[in-house]
C-alpha cells in the first residue's frame, strides 16, 4: 500500500494515535506507513565563467506533486515541481544566478542567511515580475553553513512559500571538519526539510489558518516533499541538515528511542564543538545539522516532540502539544565505517562583546516592531559600516514569535541575563522567541554598505511577515547616512 491518503490514519484530537510505523497527535496525521524513499533535492548544476564566476540557472515554475494515489497537487518550485535543487558553493567564490520568474505573479528569491550586498539579497525590494529576469552576483564570503533560498514579496511570502519555493543553498570552506564529517551528499549528508500542509478533499494544498493567530498548522508532513518517508543508511554516522521550511510550525526534533544525536552545525555553521543533545528546537526558517550513529540492521524514527514555546497562552493551538514521525531511518546490513567525529569544529572568530558600541531594542508585539508595521517606504534603522552592534530582541505577546536579522549571522549573548543553551551559542540568524523574555544578539556589520538598498528583519512566521513584522535597516558609511536618498520618505 503506497497510498499515502489511503494510508492515512484517523486522527483523534487530542488523543494519541499509534500506528503501524507512525505516531501521531492530532491534528498532525502520519502515514501508517513510512515506505516513501526520502527524495533528495538534486544538487544544481553550475557552470564556471571565465573569470571564475560559478553560475545557476533558477526558473520559478508552476508544476504538480503527487503525495501517494491522490491526484496531482498544483505546487510552484525551482527547476521542477516541487522545492528546489540544492546550490553549492564554496568560501571565496564569485557566485551568480540566472533567475526567471515563470510563475503568474511578481515573486524574489532570497538568500537566507548568506551575507551579501543588500541590493543582491532577493528582498522584497528586488521584486522580479513574471517572464522577468533577476541575476544577482556575489562573492561567498562566510564560513560554511547550512543556508536556503525562499521567495521574499512583501505580503506574499506565506502564499509562495507554501506553494513548494525553497531550497538549500550549501556553503563550503576549508575547515579541516569538514573531511571528518559525513560529507557525501545524498549519500551521507542528507538534506531533511521539513513542511507541514494541509491538503484539501480537491487535491489542492490549503492555505487557511482558521484564524491562528501565527499562521497554518498543517496535518500533514512532507519532507523534502515527500510523505512517509524513509532513508536507507549505509554508512555508521549520517548527517542530516534539519530546515524548518513551514510557515509557521516550530518542531522539537529528537529520535522516537530517545537517542542522542551530536548537534554539528545551526544556522551560521559549525559550533565550537559537537554538543550531545537528544533534542533541537526549530521555529521557521533555522536550521540545524545533526550527525546520528547507527547499527546495522536497524532502524530508527526522527520525530517532532511537543516543543517548548515558553510562556505561550495555549500551547495546543500552537502545535506546542503535537507529537509526530517525520522520516525513518533504515541501516543497511552492512555500513561503511565512517571518520570519527572531530572534538574540534568551528575555526572562526567569535565577536568580542565589549566591541559593541551601538544598542538597539526592538519589540515585536502583534504585527509591529517598535510599534510599527512594515512600510517599503521606510528605513527603520540605519547602521554604520564597521560597528558591532546589540540588538534587545522581546516577544511582547503570549504567542510565538521568532526574529531573523538579513546580512550577518548573530551569536545570542544572553537570554534574560543567561548565557545561551549549547543549541544557541553558535552563529544564527534565526531564533525563537519565547514571550516575555529578553534576547540579547551581538551582530557585526563589516561592508557592503548601501544607503538605498534596505536589509531587511523580521519574524519568519510568514503570515507575521507577510502582516507587517518586519522592518528595515540600510548599512552606510559615515556621510551616506545623512545622504539617505529615499525621496520624501520618512526615515524614522
Ligand atoms: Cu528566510 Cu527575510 O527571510
Ligand atoms: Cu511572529
Amino acid at each position: 500500500m503506497n497510498s499515502v491518503f489511503g494510508a492515512l490514519t484517523g486522527a483523534v484530537v487530542g488523543a494519541m494515535v499509534l500506528t503501524a510505523c507512525g505516531i501521531s497527535t492530532s491534528p498532525v496525521t502520519v502515514p501508517a506507513e513510512f515506505d516513501q524513499p526520502l527524495v533528495i533535492p538534486p544538487l544544481a548544476e553550475s557552470s564556471v565563467e571565465d573569470d571564475g564566476t560559478r553560475v545557476f540557472e533558477l526558473t520559478a515554475q508552476r508544476g504538480s506533486l503527487e503525495v501517494g494515489d491522490g491526484n496531482p497537487i498544483p505546487t510552484w518550485g525551482y527547476n521542477g515541481d516541487y522545492l528546489g535543487p540544492t546550490l553549492r558553493a564554496v568560501r571565496g567564490e564569485k557566485v551568480a544566478v540566472e533567475f526567471t520568474n515563470d510563475l503568474p505573479e511578481p515573486t524574489t528569491v532570497h538568500w537566507h542567511g548568506m551575507h551579501l550586498p543588500a541590493a543582491m539579497d532577493g528582498g522584497p525590494h528586488q521584486l522580479v515580475e513574471p517572464g522577468g529576469t533577476w541575476r544577482p552576483t556575489w562573492t561567498i564570503d562566510q564560513p560554511a553553513a547550512t543556508l536556503w533560498y525562499h521567495p521574499h514579496p512583501h505580503g506574499t511570502t506565506e502564499e509562495h512559500v507554501y506553494r513548494g519555493l525553497a531550497g538549500m543553498f550549501i556553503l563550503d570552506d576549508t575547515n579541516p571538519a569538514a573531511a571528518a564529517l559525513p560529507h557525501d551528499y545524498g549519500v551521507d549528508d542528507i538534506p531533511v526539510i521539513v513542511q507541514d500542509k494541509d491538503v484539501g478533499p480537491d487535491a489542492e494544498f490549503v492555505l487557511d489558518d482558521d484564524g491562528n493567530e501565527i499562521g497554518l498548522l498543517g496535518s500533514t508532513i512532507l519532507v523534502n516533499g515527500t510523505v512517509g518517508p524513509y532513508l536507507e543508511v549505509t554508512t555508521e554516522l549520517v548527517r542530516l541538515r534539519l530546515l524548518n521550511g513551514s510557515t509557521a510550525r516550530t518542531y522539537d526534533f529528537g529520535f522516537d528511542d530517545g537517542r542522542n544525536v551530536q548537534l554539528v552545525a545551526t544556522d551560521g555553521g559549525y559550533l565550537a564543538a559537537p554538543y550531545q543533545t537528544d533534542r533541537i528546537r526549530l521555529s521557521p526558517g533555522e536550521r540545524a545539522e545533526i550527525v546520528v550513529e547507527m547499527a546495522a540492521e536497524t532502524t530508527t524514527m526522527l520525530r517532532s516532540f511537543p516543543p517548548d514555546l515558553g510562556r505561550v497562552a495555549a500551547p495546543f493551538a500552537f502545535g506546542g502539544n503535537d507529537t509526530f514521525d517525520v522520516l525513518e531511518l533504515r541501516a543497511a546490513a552492512t555500513l561503511q565505517p565512517s571518520p570519527q567525529l572531530p572534538t574540534g569544529l568551528a575555526d572562526h572568530q567569535r565577536i568580542d562583546p565589549p566591541d559593541a558600541t551601538v544598542t538597539r531594542s526592538f519589540e515585536l508585539e502583534g504585527r509591529e516592531i517598535n510599534g510599527r508595521r512594515m512600510d517599503m517606504d521606510r528605513i527603520d534603522e540605519v547602521v554604520q559600516v564597521g560597528t558591532t552592534e546589540t540588538w534587545e530582541v522581546t516577544n511582547r505577546n503570549l504567542f510565538p514569535h521568532n526574529i531573523h536579522v538579513h546580512d550577518v549571522q548573530f551569536e545570542v549573548l544572553t537570554i534574560d541575563g543567561s548565557p545561551p543553551p549549547p543549541e544557541l551559542a553558535g552563529r544564527k540568524d534565526t531564533i525563537y522567541l519565547e514571550p516575555r523574555r529578553d534576547y540579547r544578539l551581538i551582530m557585526r556589520f563589516e561592508d557592503y554598505t548601501d544607503d538605498r538598498a534596505p536589509y531587511m528583519y523580521h519574524c519568519h512566521l510568514l503570515l507575521h511577515e507577510d502582516e507587517g513584522l518586519m522592518g528595515q535597516f540600510v548599512v552606510v558609511d559615515g556621510s551616506g547616512a545623512a545622504n539617505l536618498n529615499h525621496s520624501g520618505h520618512d526615515h524614522g
